[in-house]
């Protein structure tokens, strides 16, 4: 019996095709695993410190990746059938997601078109009607302006004409896509490309929210690229998630910007003893779904899932990572919920008070002179095609 990756669940259509790539990764990690080996990039990297830590190239980034490209803003999940909404900030724009009563994703500035308030409070639920606490001007689930009030006072204006400012949205592989600056455009299946399929895999759109919660973290690319490589973690990770993988076996496979980072897990040693073809390649190894630029989806075997976005602030010292707890059903039994516990417990416990610890040590330490440059090692692909990645935008911009 061979099962999805992520969740367990063996419904999906492409099952067996989903579990030959699962064997197939499995497979990829065991000879790594045997000969103590890891995918390699062809070489070190030089990284100037000035990419973590100026000021003008931070803006100039953040303007041309965080608003112009389209970022995972939000779970489908989070937006369940028609008239449900999400108010939030994300990057200091306060952005309003809804359903409209077609059941379609819409984005817009969370901002009146009267004199500037916002106009839903942060949160999420269902609503048919979003009203100004300002004046009370109200607005539908579409955008459009229903109501301005004492209209008759105020004078005429053309109300078609002062709807919500729309962003560009598209929702695809159960997550909401939105660009974040009025007026970009985008084609989400040119931007995930073949990695769409991939997500797919994941059946996003069928998962239980448990938890969500925000973290301090530091600055952009300290922070993520500790999603990026399994180098560290038997050192860091050794009481939480190192436990059960390999530390320094990675399978890299790389979608565009996007990247598949295949870790393997401590049962890879059993596979020697494995016979014929009708294995369950999931239980050997762990997967992570980078998304470019902010974007990662750690899927666990057992029914859990973890999905990390990374924003940032005002400056390139510090961004707010969005954790989701997933469960692929929503629990029931005591044992069904210890297990959600201790997993929303464990990767806690593995970012915050983990990586998220040397992170901020890395972040407070740029501006000391010890380094000009970083050097990303050979077994650190994943960083080095992140910050190629961050390269290739700059230079098109
Ligand atoms: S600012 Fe919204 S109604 Fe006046
Ligand atoms: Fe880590």
């Amino acid at each position: 019996m061979t099962q999805p990756v992520s969740t367990g669940r063996s419904e999906n259509t492409g099952e067996s095709a989903l579990a030959d790539e699962m064997r197939g990764l499995a497979q990829r990690a065991y000879q790594h695993f045997k000969n103590r080996t890891t995918d390699q990039a062809p070489s070190p990297m030089q990284l100037p410190v000035e990419a973590y830590l100026d000021e003008a190239r931070y803006k100039r980034e953040f303007d041309r990746i965080f608003t112009q490209l389209p970022l995972g803003l939000a779970l489908s999940v989070e937006l369940p059938g028609p008239g449900s909404y999400l108010a939030r900030e994300v990057c200091n724009v306060p952005v309003l997601v809804t359903r409209d009563e077609n059941g379609k994703a819409r984005a817009f500035l969370n901002v009146c078109r009267h004199r500037g308030a916002t106009i839903c409070p942060e949160g999420a639920g269902k609503k048919s009607r979003f009203v100004c606490p300002y004046h009370s001007w109200a607005y539908a689930a579409n955008g459009e302006l229903t109501r301005i009030n004492a209209e008759e006072t105020f004078g005429e204006v053309d109300r078609t004409a002062l709807g919500l400012t729309e962003l560009a949205c598209a929702e695809k592989s159960g997550v909401i896509w939105v660009a974040l600056k009025p007026g970009s455009a985008f084609d989400i299946d040119d931007w995930l490309g073949d990695f769409s399929a991939k997500l797919d895999s994941l059946d996003l759109g069928n998962w239980y929210v448990y938890d969500q919660r925000t973290l301090a973290s530091p600055g952009w690319k300290a922070t993520f690229d500790g999603y990026l490589e399994v180098y560290h973690h038997d050192t860091v990770h050794g009481r939480t998630v190192g436990q059960h993988t390999v530390g320094n076996l990675l399978v890299h496979d790389t979608y565009g910007p996007h990247q598949r980072l295949t870790f393997g897990r401590k049962t890879l040693e059993q596979l020697d003893n494995v016979q014929g073809d009708d294995w369950d390649g999931s239980q050997y190894i762990r997967i992570i779904h980078s998304v470019f630029p902010n974007l990662s989806i750690s899927g666990i075997i057992g029914g859990h899932c973890l999905v990390s976005q990374v924003f940032p602030g005002e400056s390139a010292n510090s961004t707010i990572t969005r954790q989701t707890l997933l469960c692929a059903e929503r629990p029931e039994t005591e044992a069904q919920m210890a297990a959600a516990r201790q997993f929303s417990a464990m990767t806690l416990q593995a970012v915050r008070d983990e990586d998220y610890v040397i992170a901020g040590s890395i972040q407070r330490a740029l501006g000391a002179g010890a380094n000009t440059h970083f050097v990303i090692g050979r077994n650190e692909p994943g960083l080095q095609h992140f910050h190629r990645s961050i390269a290739r935008f700059m230079q098109d911009a």
